[in-house]
């Protein structure tokens, strides 16, 4: 296995003099007691294995200035591991996923990957646009679920290292072929991957397109606070900026409604554990199996705001999602089923939970909802940020 560092890493911190401020191949370069610092974020690049054409596939490595640590491949735009410290500073990788490159190719979990053309399901993969009705594949029971067979998490993404004062980020850029799984128009597809000094996974996606189309894209990492294969989320504590949230049908498409979550399991306003009510006779966790549902965000509009914060009691880790999005979907990973994992684990039922930001399921069939078409000369933008901390670390004397 080879490793390559990237050229501007090569550059060493510190050393040389310098008079002001200087900016050096686009990265901001600051003047401090006679040295210059530079980000001490660093990303390494090293082959993850190879298609069944020959082609190469990469993984890279992301570090912050704290040591935590996200490695990202180009295929499916997909993380692979996450590791951050426990409230001891123990470090464990936290998101769910493969040993191997083959095991993202025969996924049908979506583990770390990048979803689009659309996440979440279209209703029988059908949709009108300028009075041209649209067929998609049909890969979820009669509906179109993640963007089809071959969605943006099996293909092959352009990677390259950018120059970013907040951390270590890494661009992939996609070209979507017009008619590609059924969708119009040539859609150019950008998503930046930040680690940020501030312990945050930062995702910057936008795209234009050449013909009306619907976009909605979003990241699916499972995650698992104590530990990827260390057992179920149940004991995780979850708060949701969500009064509403859609219900669903048996095939999980929305119904339409907006529905009030008090007086529901899925009242999750206050901090409640996942498993707390997983199991109540609800028609709504009986469709899907548990929680697979999309919150309403209480928003004015596409601000980045606090969507959903995570804490897990005996590690002490917490996660705090931000989203521009309108929606996230809770998944209790409810589908998962003895899944061979990366360190010779096997990851079991609800043993990793995804908050999806997304535009609601099935928008482009609900003239209710936010809209996801996207027309030529206008440009789709989403952030969402997942940012990493611990609750109760003492401080080191
Ligand atoms: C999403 C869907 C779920 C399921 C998972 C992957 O969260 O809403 O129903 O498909 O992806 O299994």
């Amino acid at each position: 296995m080879t490793r390559r560092k990237f050229s501007l890493q090569n550059i060493r911190r510190g050393s040389c003099l310098a008079l002001a401020f200087i900016l050096c191949d686009g990265l901001t370069v600051s003047f401090f007691a006679g040295t210059i610092q530079r980000p001490e974020s660093r990303i390494e690049k090293r082959a993850f294995g190879k298609l069944e054409d020959g082609t190469t596939v990469d993984i890279y490595t992301l570090k912050n200035r704290n040591g935590l640590q996200l490695e990202i491949t180009n295929y499916g735009g997909t993380v692979v591991t996450l590791r951050t410290p426990d409230r001891r500073g123990r470090f464990a990788d936290i998101v769910l996923g493969y040993a191997d490159l083959r095991g993202y190719v025969t996924d049908t979990s979506y583990f770390g990957a990048l979803i689009g053309r659309y996440a979440n399901r279209i209703a029988r993969g059908k949709f009108m646009l300028n009075g041209v009705e649209y067929q998609l594949p049909q890969n979820n029971g009669v509906n179109h679920l993640h963007g089809g067979v071959k969605g943006f998490h099996k293909v092959l993404w352009q990677a390259r290292e950018v120059p970013r004062a907040d951390g270590a980020a890494l661009e992939l850029t996609y070209f979507s072929k017009d008619n590609e799984e059924g969708y119009p128009g040539n859609l150019s597809v950008t998503a930046t991957y930040v680690l940020t000094n501030a312990n945050e996974l930062r995702i910057e996606y936008a795209a234009t397109t050449d013909k009306e189309t619907v976009v909605n894209f979003t990241h699916h990492s499972y995650f698992n606070l104590v530990g990827a294969g260390s057992g179920d989320i149940l004991g995780h504590e979850i708060k949701i900026n969500a009064d509403r949230f859609t219900p669903v049908d048996e095939t999980l498409i929305p119904t339409g409604e907006l529905r009030v979550v008090k007086a529901t399991p899925f009242d999750f306003t206050r901090a409640t554990t996942i498993g707390s009510r997983i199991n109540q006779t609800d028609q709504q966790l009986i469709f899907g199996k548990g929680y697979d549902h999309n919150f309403v965000l209480n928003k004015k509009g596409q601000e980045l705001s606090l969507a959903a914060n995570v804490y897990e009691p005996s590690s002490g880790r917490e996660i705090e999602m931000w989203t521009t999005e309108p929606g996230v979907q809770l998944y209790s990973g409810n589908f998962l089923d003895k899944v061979p994992g990366k360190a010779g684990e096997t990851y079991q039922k609800r043993g990793g939970f995804c908050l999806e930001a997304q535009h609601f399921p099935d928008s482009p069939n609900q003239p209710g909802f936010p809209s996801t078409v996207l027309k030529p000369g206008e440009r789709y933008t989403q952030t969402t940020v997942y940012k990493f901390m611990v609750r109760g670390a003492k401080e080191k004397p």
